[in-house]
């Protein structure tokens, strides 16, 4: 089979974009896609920064602490951008007027302003594929999910509660980094952070919140700086958004939470949808349980454990028995990207990445949740 090459570059060579290096240098993982990425250019703030890509990627030809470098090169069809949200809206729109096709990160501009500058430029390119990256629900139990929610296996939905949990801010001698100020974090804090991933999956079922009750609290009120003085914190640590949902034909409670300090969890992503038909619930904390329980008038009512097997959106060579985790799920996510650059609307299965439409709602959401906090009002989306 001859493959498809899409050249790549990256901008934000930190976490995430380690992340994508790794999952772009395993595509060997994936089965019979026509498509591959190369990873030809890598931008960072400091060269030192781009050193690992260089050792480590050999298709790397370009490393640069100058973004629009990136984007000059004719050379490279698409760009992973992981950078602080701060520079979100000047990057991803430089992007898409450079005729690139772009996965950004979360949360796709540090608030509602910047994000519409951002959709804007998406609508002026609509030769130029735009997604947000959001890799849980390629996790088999979130998958499934997700298959059932398209069939209509629940019946009529009961309640949906999605959450994102981080503990590590409970420690109080936790320096602040550019995650929990406010000039790089944004004003949303911890929905900024986590909040794209919470959403995304309601939002591709048709779950659009009409409104917001939100609550937002700040725990810990000043960390060391970095330098050993005590700063005040500027970010909210948790969030508990109370919403309304109205469909076509239904209406019911979505409960979204994202928080830092949610003593015990390192990384807990969990959703679960109650219906009269059918109830489900996956959490990462347990990647390889399903909880589920089928539902016919005057039967028990038992929830079932199902030990998922390694299906994935995209096959791969591992086998069934065996765990799925956090790169699994990037590498699953990435290859939707690509299949969809590469296939459009004929990709291979049908859950693509998150939209800048979708990343617009969250917007609309949190800017609400804001507004919900400062007045003690349910605020109307
Ligand atoms: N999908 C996920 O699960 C996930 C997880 C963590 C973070 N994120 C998101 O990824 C993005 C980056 O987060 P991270 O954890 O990788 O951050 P990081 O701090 O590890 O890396 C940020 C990178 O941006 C680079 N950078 C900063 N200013 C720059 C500039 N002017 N020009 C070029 N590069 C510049 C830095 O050099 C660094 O390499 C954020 O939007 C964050 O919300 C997503």
């Amino acid at each position: 089979m001859t493959k498809r090459i899409i050249n790549f570059g990256i901008i934000g060579c930190g976490l995430m974009g380690r992340e994508f290096a790794s999952a772009a240098a395993r595509w060997l993982h994936l089965l019979d896609l026509d498509f591959e990425p190369h990873i030809v250019a890598v931008c960072a703030q400091h060269m030192k920064s781009t050193e690992w890509f260089s050792q480590n990627v050999p298709t790397v030809r370009l490393a640069t602490t100058d973004y629009r470098a990136v984007l000059d090169d004719p050379e490279v069809e698409a760009v992973y951008i992981a950078v602080p949200h701060n520079l979100h809206a000047q990057f991803y729109v430089d992007a898409i007027d450079a005729g690139k096709h772009l996965l950004g990160e979360k949360p796709f501009g540090i608030d509602l302003q910047a994000n519409e500058a951002i959709v804007a430029a998406v609508h002026a390119h609509p030769e130029v594929l735009v997604r947000c990256s959001s890799q849980f629900p390629f996790l088999p139990g979130a998958y499934r999910i997700g298959q059932w929610a398209r069939e209509r296996g629940f019946g009529k939905v009961i309640e949906v509660e999605a959450g994102f949990w981080h503990s590590s801010d409970l420690d109080p001698q936790r320096p602040l980094n550019w995650k929990r100020r406010l000039k790089t974090n944004g004003e949303y804090g911890c929905m900024g952070d986590l909040g794209l991933h919470v959403l995304h999956m309601p939002l591709r079922l048709g779950w659009v919140p009409r409104s917001v009750r939100a609550l937002l609290s700040r725990i810990v009120n000043e960390r060391p700086d970095g330098e050993g003085e005590l700063t005040p914190t500027e970010t909210w640590d948790n969030a508990i958004l109370a919403c309304d949902v109205e469909t076509e034909d239904q209406a019911f409670p979505l409960m979204l939470s994202t928080k830092r300090i949610a003593p015990g969890h390192g990384n807990t992503w969990f959703i679960r949808v109650l219906g009269t038909e059918l109830s489900a619930f996956f959490a990462t904390q347990n990647p390889k349980q399903l909880a589920y329980l089928p539902y016919s008038p005057g039967d028990v009512q038992a929830w079932r454990m199902l030990d998922m097997p390694h299906t994935s959106a995209y096959p791969v060579i591992t086998g069934s028995i065996f765990e799925f985790g956090f790169s699994d799920a990037i590498l699953q996510m990435w290859a939707a990207f690509c299949d969809e650059l590469v296939h459009g609307p004929d990709m291979q299965q049908p859950f693509h990445c998150a939209t800048p439409e979708e990343t617009h709602l969250s917007h609309r959401l949190f800017t609400a949740a804001l507004e919900s906090q400062r007045t003690g009002n349910t605020i109307l989306v």
